[in-house]
């Protein structure tokens, strides 16, 4: 049997920059900071219960929902990792109204991430994560980054990934050369090579969707969860830990399709998204299609989605291409 070879993240990505000879080391030095972000958010992570991390912050986050002592440290330990690195010239995350400032902003890159992921579970010990994604700047170099440089769309992103604080850590990201995943072994504080070259299987059996919403869905969507549920097709299972990023994740490694439609409760005629575009969405589905997999926003690939503004929500369906395809078909009305 071949031996898997021995290799951490921060070797793993020098040697990614040497296939491109124009590297000049900045987004090298950029994922590395943030590889030093993730262990230091996981080691509160692991000591939530412990310490003073868990519980509410007593306050509410641009998007109306209660922010957590752990989504505002993760918030400060990412800003004060990545304001000096030179590396940006913008950031922007989910518990951030606006771009936030940095101390050296004259970088060529921008960084969009969402600090806690399904932070609403760390008091139950259920698996959160960090996402970010990465793009390079369009405004002129030399001074700070603006909202142009942030609203860009997916097909601009340079590199996107996430660290899922789970019954391990686990980091998986992309420069658009593959998907790989890294566990952080706690004794070492180091993250090794743990799945190379991730590929989304072409069809799973899961679905993972908030079934709770189900009288708020769309037709479409309501015709597709019960064909899936129908005896002819095997019945599929359903997966919901209500962590887009454990749900995501675990469509990565086994496939089916990852779902939150509009819900049509309060805007009964537009319907309204949950994810964010820019933190969520855009992000996992960068990863999802760069493992072969498919992003749909609607009908509509989720790649394509044009940000307007830094806090837009959009609908998702990502996860392995067939059982988006049949999806699709769903929503375009041919079943
Ligand atoms: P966050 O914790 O960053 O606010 O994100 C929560 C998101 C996402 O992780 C998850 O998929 C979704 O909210 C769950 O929403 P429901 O509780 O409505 O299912
Ligand atoms: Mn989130
Ligand atoms: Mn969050």
């Amino acid at each position: 049997m071949e031996q898997q070879r021995i290799i951490s993240v921060q070797r793993h990505l020098v040697e990614s920059q040497h296939v491109h000879p124009q590297a000049t080391g900045e987004l090298t030095g950029l994922l590395w900071d943030l590889t030093l972000a993730f262990k230091l958010i996981s080691a509160a992570v692991n000591k939530a219960g412990l310490t003073d991390v868990l519980g509410m912050a007593g306050s509410t986050n641009v998007h109306g929902e209660d922010v957590t002592r752990m989504d505002r440290y993760a918030q400060e330990v990412i800003v004060r990792m990545m304001d000096h690195g030179g590396h940006l010239c913008a950031m922007a995350s989910e518990e951030e109204e606006e771009i936030i400032p940095l101390t050296r902003g004259d970088g060529r890159y921008v960084l969009c991430f969402d600090p806690l992921d399904g932070s609403s579970n760390i008091g139950v010990n259920v698996s959160v994560g960090t996402i970010f994604s990465i793009y390079r700047r369009v405004s002129p170099t030399g001074g700070p980054g603006c909202l142009e440089d942030v609203l860009q769309p997916g097909k601009a992103l340079v590199a996107a990934g996430y660290a899922v604080y789970g019954s391990s850590t686990m980091l998986v990201y992309s420069t658009g050369a593959g998907v790989h995943g890294f566990t952080l072994d706690p004794s070492l504080g180091e993250f090794l090579l743990s799945h190379p070259n991730l590929r989304i299987p072409r069809r799973g059996s899961i679905y993972s969707v908030n079934e709770g919403n189900q009288a708020w869905w769309d037709d479409a969507t309501r015709r597709y969860v019960e064909h899936l549920k129908a005896p002819a097709q095997g019945p599929y299972k359903s997966r919901y830990i209500g962590s887009m990023i454990a749900d995501v994740h675990r469509t990565l490694l086994t496939g089916g399709v990852f779902l939150y439609p509009r819900t049509y409760k309060k805007d009964k005629a537009r319907g309204e998204a949950k994810l964010r575009l820019l933190y969520e969405a855009l992000p996992m589905a960068f990863l999802v299609e760069q493992a072969g997999g498919r992003a749909l926003a609607g009908s509509q690939p989720l790649m394509e989605v044009i940000p307007h503004t830094l806090h837009q929500r959009v609908e998702v369906a990502m996860g392995s291409p067939a059982d988006v395809d049949d999806y699709a078909s769903f929503i375009q009305g041919a079943r």
